[in-house]
């Protein structure tokens, strides 16, 4: 007998949602997305995403079926009973930001779409939860499930945890590391999911079958673990530079040994964006409800080797400048949390202009993608709409975020613009040989001052 294909919802348009959305569609399923944002629903049912993602707005013109010549199996709702109705499988891709003043994260949107969908879930469905939450939501919102669902014990939920990053968002979803699943044992799910990525998504990428509570646990641990990884060699950075030593080679030296492997060692101002500051602290919150805390107390000190470093940048920039940063004029590049995104969410690039504005510096910010975001984020700090522009008549340059287009910089056209040439390097993807020779006075973090 010929299966017919499951049909596929995502609840949640941001990164992952739109995402994963449009990676169904490209892999042939019919699928129906939902925001509760009506503007976001028109945009991506036009084939515009609403965020800088490299590869998925044309991905999503594609399949979207708003736009003319494609293949209209991706569709975009804000109806509850729309997607109720539509689907077999329903991925729940919605946020889990911090919660304001605290550590754990805020489980709401996740609670109101299980709540907005279960009570229409009239046949059998299988919800696969995709957000990062903590170790034992997926048993709770099964109970919640049940309980709400005139389908009943028919309706089944699974933990299926996402590793994209952004930037690299298309890639991730089409070409996995792996793809893990956490399922109760007994239940459709894993053969449904089977079926969901039994396409070029799992061929090549090892599949991993468990139980929900480890699958949860999947994601926070990789998170933490690369968190840590980053802290580590931030850490070492702090000694090399008491100690006249080069992070920068020390990094590539030890990344030589494959247990420790050369990635995630790159030094600098450290760690942001929407995941891993707030997934470790979501995470020791976690623990402490388990009663074991203990357990991820270096977690704190992974936070604030983090933390440290954005303090140690503006500290080096007032040494830059001669002692006081009143007054001052500094010329920032970057704003994003990291390169090829617009994302500016706990972005260390943006806190460490804010906290320089905020000392009495005339502070002037260019970044390729994320200006307006970061102007939404901090109005008051200056936009410019180049390189060239922002470090005009600056006593000091910082280098936060490490676009391509900053390392094509011409340190000699660049140092015409500047009162002085000092360039602070944040994030160690400049060549100090090269900013030297033109005259800068180049420094970095976790290296020789020469
Ligand atoms: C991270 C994880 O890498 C993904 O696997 C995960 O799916 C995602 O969080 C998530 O939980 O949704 P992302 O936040 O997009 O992805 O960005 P990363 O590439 O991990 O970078 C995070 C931060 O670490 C950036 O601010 C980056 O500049 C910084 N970083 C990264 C360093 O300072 N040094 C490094 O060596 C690497």
């Amino acid at each position: 007998a010929t299966r017919v294909a499951p049909r596929i919802t995502v609840i949640g348009t941001g990164y992952l949602g739109a995402t994963h959305a449009a990676a169904m569609a490209e892999l042939g399923f019919e699928v129906l997305g939902l925001d509760v944002v009506p503007e976001k629903v028109e945009l991506l049912s036009r084939g515009r995403v609403p965020m800088y993602e490299p590869g998925l707005e044309e991905l999503l013109r594609r399949h979207a079926a708003g736009v003319e010549g494609s293949t209209g199996r991706l569709r975009f709702t804000t109806s509850w009973r729309e997607v109720a109705d539509f689907g077999d499988v329903h991925f729940v891709c919605v946020n889990t930001p911090q919660r304001h003043g605290e550590y754990a994260c805020d489980m709401s949107y996740v609670d109101a779409a299980i709540d907005s969908l279960a009570p229409l879930l009239e046949r059998p469905a299988l919800v696969v939860g995709k957000s990062t939450v903590p170790v034992g939501s997926a048993a709770r919102l099964a109970d919640r499930l049940r309980e709400l669902a005139p389908a009943g014990p028919g309706v089944e939920l699974a933990w299926n945890p996402e590793f994209l990053r952004e930037g690299f968002a298309v890639e991730d979803t089409l070409h996995p590391d792996r793809v893990v699943i956490g399922v109760e044992p007994g239940g459709r799910a894993e053969e449904l999911l089977r079926r969901v990525y039994a396409t070029p998504i799992a061929e090549g990428s090892p599949f991993v079958v468990t139980d929900r509570p480890t699958a949860e646990l999947v994601k926070t641990a990789a998170n933490a673990f690369l968190a840590t990884k980053i802290s580590f060699i931030n850490a070492m950075a702090e000694v090399c530079e008491a100690a006249d030593g080069d992070v920068v080679r020390l990094a590539e030296a030890i990344g030589h040994d494959d247990r420790i492997g050369a990635k995630f060692l790159r030094a600098g101002i450290g760690f942001g964006g929407g995941c891993l500051p707030k997934d470790i602290r979501a995470f020791m919150a976690r623990a402490g409800e388990l009663g074991v805390d203990q357990a991820l107390t270096f977690l704190r000190e992974v936070d604030s080797v983090n933390m440290r470093r954005r303090a140690h940048m503006v500290e080096l920039t007032r040494q830059a400048v001669g002692g006081s940063i009143l007054g001052t004029r500094i010329g920032v590049l970057g704003a994003a949390f990291k390169p090829d995104s617009d994302d500016v969410r706990d972005s260390p690039a943006l806190n460490i202009a804010g906290q320089l504005h905020l000392q009495g510096a005339q502070v002037t910010v260019h970044d390729p993608k994320a200006t307006e975001n970061a102007r939404r984020l901090f109005p008051t700090l200056t936009y410019a709409g180049s390189a060239e522009e922002a470090v005009r008549g600056a006593d000091v340059v910082l280098h936060l975020t490490e676009w391509r287009e900053y390392r094509e910089l011409d340190p000699a056209a660049l140092g015409e613009a500047v009162a002085h040439r000092r360039m602070l390097d944040g994030r160690n993807t400049l060549d100090p040989e090269v900013w030297r020779k033109a005259g800068w006075t180049y420094r970095a973090l976790g290296r020789p001052t020469v």
